[in-house]
């Protein structure tokens, strides 16, 4: 299990509290500093059962969960096969997340990182998220130091490589993106029990990305693919949100959102939940304005009702000005036209 105090930890403390009593101007950025340096200050650890409940609540996702939940079984199966004095078969746990953007491959990383906490695999379980930018750099000798930056923020926790594929551009001769592969494979090495690397991207850009160095397929032996999301589950994520942050929508606006969400063409620029999300937050907006600019009532004589309630024209704005169009009503069915066959035993 994870270990009782970390020095680190204390030497983090020891400084904060030096920085408050002699009130040096920026003495308040002491934590970001030593965020930066070491990682974040940690929270007490969740128990497994709470972030097993957390993952179960996403919404759609199931061969996600799945995956994940084999993946922490064997961690405890082959714990306890320890604990009785039998050989571990080490795996690695490294993983490819297979993804369009905004299928919850962040979400679950975060969540992974904990449960690997939780099982006392890492000692900390915080997720470090960067994308290329923050591994290469733009002269000679900054990329190993940008990635072993990044590398030591992440020990003990989640490594999470967002669009890695970023990393093995297909004319890399000019590109530090490789040297930045070349030192995580090392250092993977170097830290095996300290460090997890999840990378991530669009399937068919990934497998470029493993291909490109020999090194890469090996240690990220595993795939956990992120599915797009059918309108339903769209419908139920955004109702989520609506419960989450208690709002409601007003009758016939459940339909508008049906619609919206219908209108969107899944694949990469679909934005899936994100979607969902920029549009709940979206309509705020538009509910705020609706509310603000109506001249029989002031914002004072609002109702609880009038605060919670999401319009459907609330909905259609806000889609409107993500650039979405709902999709038209259904209409009666189309009444069929005569068939082919009866048309040619009329003639
Ligand atoms: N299954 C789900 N149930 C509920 N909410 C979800 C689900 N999946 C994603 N979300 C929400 O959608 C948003 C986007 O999810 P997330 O950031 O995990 O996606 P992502 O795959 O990492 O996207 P990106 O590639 O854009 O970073 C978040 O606000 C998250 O809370
Ligand atoms: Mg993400």
């Amino acid at each position: 299990m994870a270990a009782s105090r970390n020095p680190l930890e204390e030497l983090r403390e020891t400084i904060g509290h030096l920085a408050e009593q002699i009130k040096l101007p920026g003495g308040d950025r002491v934590d970001d500093r030593m965020g930066e340096m070491f990682g974040p200050k940690l929270g007490p650890a969740r128990p497994l059962s709470e972030l097993q409940a957390e993952l179960d609540a996403l919404i759609g996702l199931d061969t996600v969960k799945e995956q994940v939940r084999a993946l922490v079984a064997l961690l405890q199966v082959q714990a306890r096969r320890k604990a009785h004095g039998l050989p571990e078969v080490a795996t690695s746990q490294h993983l490819v997340f297979l993804g369009n953007p905004g299928t919850g491959k962040t979400t679950v990383a975060r969540l992974l990182a904990e449960m690997y906490r939780a099982v006392g695999l890492l000692q900390k379980g915080h997720l470090v998220e960067v994308d290329r930018s923050g591994l290469v750099g733009q002269y000679v000798g900054e990329t190993a130091l940008k990635t072993d930056r990044v590398i030591r923020r992440a020990l003990d926790g989640v490594l999470f490589i967002d669009e890695a594929y970023a990393l093995a551009p297909e004319d890399h001769r000019m590109d530090f993106g490789p040297e930045a592969i070349e030192v995580l494979l090392k250092r993977m090495e170097d830290h095996r029990h300290r460090l997890v690397v999840i990378v991530a991207g669009y399937p068919r850009l990934m497998e470029m990305f493993l291909l490109s160095n020999p090194g890469l397929r090996s240690r990220f032996a595993r795939e956990i693919t992120f599915p797009d999301y059918s309108v339903d589950a769209l419908v139920a994520i955004f109702g989520q949100m609506l419960a989450q942050h208690e709002y409601l929508l007003e009758p016939g606006a459940q339909q508008m959102l049906r619609r919206i969400l219908a209108g969107l063409h899944s694949g990469e620029d679909s934005g899936n939940a994100r979607f969902a999300r920029t549009l709940f937050e979206q309509a705020l907006n538009r509910q705020a304005l609706r509310l603000s600019l109506d001249e029989d009532r002031s914002l004072d004589a609002l109702d609880r009702e009038d605060v919670m309630t999401l319009t459907e024209d609330d909905l259609a704005e806000a889609a409107r000005a993500l650039g979405e169009e709902p999709e038209p009503e259904p209409g009666p069915a189309p009444t069929a036209g005569p068939s082919r066959w009866w048309r040619w035993l009329m003639t």
